[in-house]
C-alpha cells in the first residue's frame, strides 16, 4: 500500500470513530438511561468530575479581587453574619439548628461554610459568592449584591470558622 492510500485509510478511520463515538453520545443523552434524580447521591465519577473541575476552575479565575483594607473590621464581620443567617443559612448551616428543607435537599450537598476545619481563604471565597457555581445549587450574588456586600460575607466566613451558637446570635443580632 502506498503511503497515501495509508494515510487515506487512517483519516477515514479516525473520522468514522469520531462520527460513531458523537452518535453514542446523542443515543446516550436522548436515551434517558442517566438518572438525574437529586433523591440519591451523584455517580461518583460524575461527582468526582464536576468537583475537581470546580476547584480547578476557582483557583484558575478566583483570588485576583483585593478585599478593602477594613476588611476584618467587626462591622463587617458583623454585617456579613447578618447577611449569612438570612440568605445562606439555609443551604450552609447554622450553629445547633437543623438544616432547612431547601439544604436537605440538594445534591451535590452545601459545605458547612463555619465549620472549624475550614480555611474560608476570603479573595477565593469572594470569587464563589460573586459568581456562583454553575451545576450545583450555589447562586451568583454578584447579580443582585455590590462587591462591599459581598466582602463582608468573605469576612464573616474567615471569622466564623468553629463559631459558636452563641457567638453566631450575638454576631447576627448586632452585638459585640
Ligand atoms: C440554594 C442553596 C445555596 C445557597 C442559598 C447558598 N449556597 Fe453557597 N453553595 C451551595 C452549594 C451546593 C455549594 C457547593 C458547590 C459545589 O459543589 O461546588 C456552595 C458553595 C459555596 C462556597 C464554596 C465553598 C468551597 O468549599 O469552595 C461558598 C464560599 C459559598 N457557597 C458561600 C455562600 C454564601 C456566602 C451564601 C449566601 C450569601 C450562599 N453560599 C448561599 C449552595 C448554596
Amino acid at each position: 500500500m502506498s503511503t497515501r492510500s495509508r494515510l487515506a485509510t487512517v483519516v477515514a478511520t479516525a473520522v468514522a470513530l469520531l462520527v460513531l463515538s458523537a452518535a453514542a453520545g446523542l443515543a446516550f443523552i436522548y436515551s434517558g438511561l442517566y438518572n438525574v434524580a437529586a433523591s440519591s447521591k451523584d455517580n461518583p465519577v460524575i461527582a468526582w468530575m464536576l468537583h475537581r473541575t470546580y476547584e480547578a476552575s476557582l483557583h484558575r479565575h478566583g483570588g485576583k479581587d483585593l478585599p478593602p483594607a477594613d476588611l476584618m473590621s467587626l462591622e463587617n464581620v458583623r454585617a456579613g453574619a447578618r447577611m449569612y443567617d438570612s440568605t445562606c443559612a439555609l443551604c450552609h448551616g447554622a450553629p445547633d439548628r437543623p438544616l432547612s428543607a431547601v439544604g436537605q435537599g440538594i445534591e451535590p450537598a452545601a459545605p458547612q461554610l463555619l465549620a472549624a476545619s475550614r480555611r474560608n481563604n476570603p479573595p477565593l471565597m469572594f470569587w464563589v459568592i460573586k459568581h456562583g457555581v454553575n451545576m450545583t445549587a450555589m447562586p451568583s450574588f454578584g447579580k443582585t449584591q455590590s462587591d462591599a456586600t459581598i466582602w463582608q460575607l468573605a469576612a464573616f466566613l474567615y471569622n466564623g470558622r468553629g463559631i459558636t451558637k452563641d457567638r453566631y446570635d450575638t454576631l447576627k443580632s448586632g452585638a459585640n
